[in-house]
């Protein structure tokens, strides 16, 4: 039977499996993505990588092609276009350098949208119409699943929620020199920013004061909150209500279903998700009012853009 590779291409790593019909990863790896400032070396390690698990699957011969999530992924074009997240500057052909170099047919979508697909295909969207999919990582991505079609827009470009305006003139963003998107408070980056910034603002007892600088992550302040501590918590509950602030505007837009959430952040459970859900209802107009489900994603960790960007290798011409 012929077998599929997906690959996850996040800001920080870069997740990688081989996928049958069903959608069983039989095998699958991750390299870090942070360290390469050139596209080639990040593909050739890729190469090298993949390769190993090519054989264990039964050679090249099986591999039907490649299918790609990544940030600022373009399905047109297969190109990865100014992705603030990425090493990489400008617009990368990131399809066709891959399609080269594994001499694959290869096809590119962004990350979230592929995330969205592999939902809707083995994951907790099965059998929605209308869903919005989020992920919560290094940056923060979406995909919109309206009349059960992904949403591509005019040139491919649509659902980059991450990137719309939460809090005017809020918090300056390095990548994309907007201030106060959704992506500067709810990725990764924004929860370790939000910690600093309430450690500085005041001089309350806090675990996080013992947390060496560069160790001041979104997991330690995840850790000391699952210890008790207060100001770790009012991190999530901020972040979480400017998530729920988020997703009510995102859910009048297009009166989805459900929410569903994946990624890193989505670990700290009820910590974000409570003040998520209280925000939004609070936000939302009365008909859309208990009505959403906002979820989690339930297959295992990166599996749903993996599974999602294999997927699209059997809608592939050719
Ligand atoms: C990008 C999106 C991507 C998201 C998650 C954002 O910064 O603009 O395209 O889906 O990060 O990687
Ligand atoms: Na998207």
């Amino acid at each position: 039977d012929p077998l599929a590779i997906g690959i996850d291409i996040g800001g920080t790593g870069t997740k990688f499996g081989i996928v049958d019909r069903n959608g069983n990863v039989l095998f699958s790896s991750e390299i870090s993505t942070r360290g390469h400032s050139a596209v080639e070396g990040f593909i050739d390690e890729l190469y090298n990588h993949l390769h190993v698990l090519i054989e264990k699957a039964g050679g090249i011969g099986r591999m039907r092609g490649i299918g790609v999530g990544a940030p600022n992924g373009n399905y047109y074009s297969g190109t990865v276009e100014y992705a603030p997240n990425l090493p990489w500057r400008g617009i990368i052909p990131l399809a066709k350098l891959i399609q080269n170099k594994f001499q694959l047919p290869a096809t590119l979508t962004n990350d979230a949208n592929a995330a969205a697909i592999g939902e809707m295909m083995y994951g907790a969207a099965k059998g929605m119409k209308d869903f919005i999919m989020i992920t919560l990582g290094t940056g923060v991505g979406s995909g919109i699943v309206a009349n059960g079609k992904l949403i591509y827009g005019h040139d491919g470009f649509a659902g980059e929620l991450g990137h719309t305006i939460i809090i005017p003139n809020g918090r300056y963003h390095e990548g994309t020199g907007k201030k106060g998107s959704l992506e500067s408070y709810a990725s990764a980056t924004g929860v370790k920013l939000t910690a600093i910034e309430m450690l500085e603002k005041s001089d309350e007892f806090s675990l996080l004061r013992s947390v060496p600088k560069e160790r001041l992550d979104s997991r330690a302040v995840y850790d000391a909150a699952i210890e008790g501590d207060k100001l770790a918590k009012e991190v999530f509950d901020f972040t979480g209500s400017v998530l729920g602030l988020a997703l009510a505007n995102f859910v009048m837009f297009s009166s989805p279903e459900a929410v569903i959430l994946f990624g890193g952040l989505t670990k700290a459970g009820d910590l974000i998700l409570k003040p998520t859900r209280e925000n939004m209802e609070e936000n939302l107009i009365q008909v859309f009012q208990n009505k959403v489900k906002i979820l989690v994603s339930h297959l295992k960790e990166s599996d749903a853009a993996i599974l999602g960007a294999s997927a699209l290798v059997w809608d592939m011409k050719g």
